[in-house]
């Protein structure tokens, strides 16, 4: 097996380094659903599209990740954690490369969708791989690795979509400047596939496929000698001969953390995170901001959200993943209520409704972005986690490409007021849901979780 050879205490900090390498799914998956934002608009004038296929130039690469979420998980509990995330830093790679140099839409669209099988198989591998090998105590701390990774990606697609459309002109910019945007997606994507070299497979996977030396020298790896023994006793424990068949998710045993899993993630959807991160720029134009301000205004979004996902990773191991999503959830409503407020008073400020946007984003950011990937990476019984966490990101995938893909038709259709006032009726659902169903897992290895769910209503 191909990873350095560890010191006694060095355990913390290998667990540190692969949970990093696989995190830079995170990082692909952001700058590949952010990147389009800046492309758009030159893509439309290249290719003189209507707004249905602006529409779908966008979302191609959603329907993409909803697909390869789906797969992934049952191609993972087969082939390996490690494998798949190859395949997906390949799919990166392809996507990248193909949406750089099409000559039609189609083509264009088709290497997006290639794309986002890899981000819909990233999303959720990444995660996984890296709760099947970090120690109970930090494993909020670096799950949530990758959702800074999601929320850097996004940062960073930001700056070098503005920095690539200032280099030419506006001929220059529709001929070349999307090219450009997406093709430096290769890079990262390039990195990923050496560095995925590099990392083991999940200790929780070689025990499902009977490499039990295999998986105990990850465990001392990142556990170290002592903990890794009782690590894998306790995954030997309830080590079931059979991998989970799909039949299995609908076992009784089953249903409650497949239903907190599968809410969870549409909820993070569906209480508008997105119609803010794929639209800012359209909302800020609409509280009287003129393009170049709108674009700064954006910016700042991608730094609070940035900044507050670091809040996350300190809070979530410290005050738990419940106690996030509830504070989080609530401020999300009182946000989202000013801001339709904002908007349906007309005469109040861009400023006021800039900064409750700001805070909204800081409330997802430190709630709600980064805990339900670590929740659906966690609840769920080692033979089954791969399906059923897949079966999550599948929801979370579709009920992305429903806000996306509604956000401007509820907009025309009902307002931008209601439409915010109807994401901060979500938000509240959202906070009875989480103190009514919603359980604490932190601290606690995924074996404990995993017996504590049996039967019962609560952990
Ligand atoms: C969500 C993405 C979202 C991002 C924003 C993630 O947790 O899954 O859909 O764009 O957070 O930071």
């Amino acid at each position: 097996m191909s990873f350095p050879t560890s010191s006694a205490n060095s355990f913390s900090r290998y667990s540190s380094f692969y949970s990093m390498i696989a995190a830079i799914g995170g990082f692909l998956f952001g700058y590949d659903t952010a990147v389009i934002s800046g492309a758009i608009g030159f893509i439309q004038d290249r290719f003189v599209l209507d707004a249905g296929m602006v529409g779908w130039t966008v979302s191609s690469l959603v329907v993409g990740a909803t697909f390869g979420a789906a797969f992934s998980g049952i191609l993972s509990d087969r082939f390996g954690r490690k494998r798949m995330l190859i395949l997906a830093a390949l799919l990166f790679v392809i996507g990248s490369a193909g949406s750089a140099i099409p000559g039609s839409v189609a083509a264009l669209v088709t290497a997006r969708i290639f794309g986002g099988l890899g981000v819909g198989m990233a999303s959720t591998l990444s995660p996984l791989y890296i709760a099947e090998i970090a120690p109970a105590r930090n494993r909020g701390r670096l799950v949530s690795i990758y959702q800074l990774a999601v929320v850097t990606g996004i940062f960073v697609t930001f700056f070098i979509n503005a920095f690539i459309a200032g280099l030419g002109d506006a001929a220059w910019d529709v001929a070349y400047a999307w090219r450009w945007m997406f093709g430096f997606g290769i890079a990262p994507g390039v990195l990923y596939l050496v560095l995925l070299a590099r990392i083991p497979e999940t200790p929780r996977w070689l025990m499902k496929q009977n490499r039990e030396v295999e998986a105990l020298e990850v465990l001392e790896r990142m556990n170290g000698k002592e903990a890794a023994k009782t690590e894998l006793e306790e995954i030997l424990n309830l080590k079931v001969e059979d991998a989970g068949s799909i039949r299995e998710l609908f076992h009784p045993s089953l249903r409650l953390p497949l239903i907190v899993g599968v809410v969870l993630a549409i909820l993070q959807q569906i209480t508008g995170i997105n119609a803010i991160m794929y639209y800012a720029p359209e909302i800020f134009k609409q509280t009287g901001a003129g393009s170049n301000a709108a674009l700064v205004q954006t910016v700042l979004v991608g730094i609070v959200n940035f900044a507050f996902t670091l809040a996350a990773l300190w809070l979530i191991d410290r005050v738990g993943r419940r106690m996030l999503l509830l504070a989080g959830s609530l401020a999300m409503t009182v946000c989202l209520f000013v801001v339709g407020y904002g908007f349906h008073e007309g005469g109040v400020s861009g400023l006021l409704i800039l900064f409750f946007i700001l805070l909204y984003v800081a409330s997802f950011a430190v709630s709600f972005g980064p805990v339900v990937w670590v929740m659906i990476s966690e609840i769920f019984p080692t033979r089954i986690r791969g399906r059923a966490t897949a079966v999550a990101s599948f929801f979370l995938w579709a009920a992305d490409y429903a806000v996306s893909q509604t956000f401007p038709m509820l907009i025309e259709g009902i307002g931008t007021a209601a439409t915010f006032w109807l994401f901060a009726a979500i938000s509240l659902a959202a906070v009875l849901f989480c103190a009514g169903v919603v359980p604490e897992t932190k601290g606690k290895s995924l074996e404990q979780i995993e017996r504590q769910w049996g039967g019962k209503s609560r952990i």
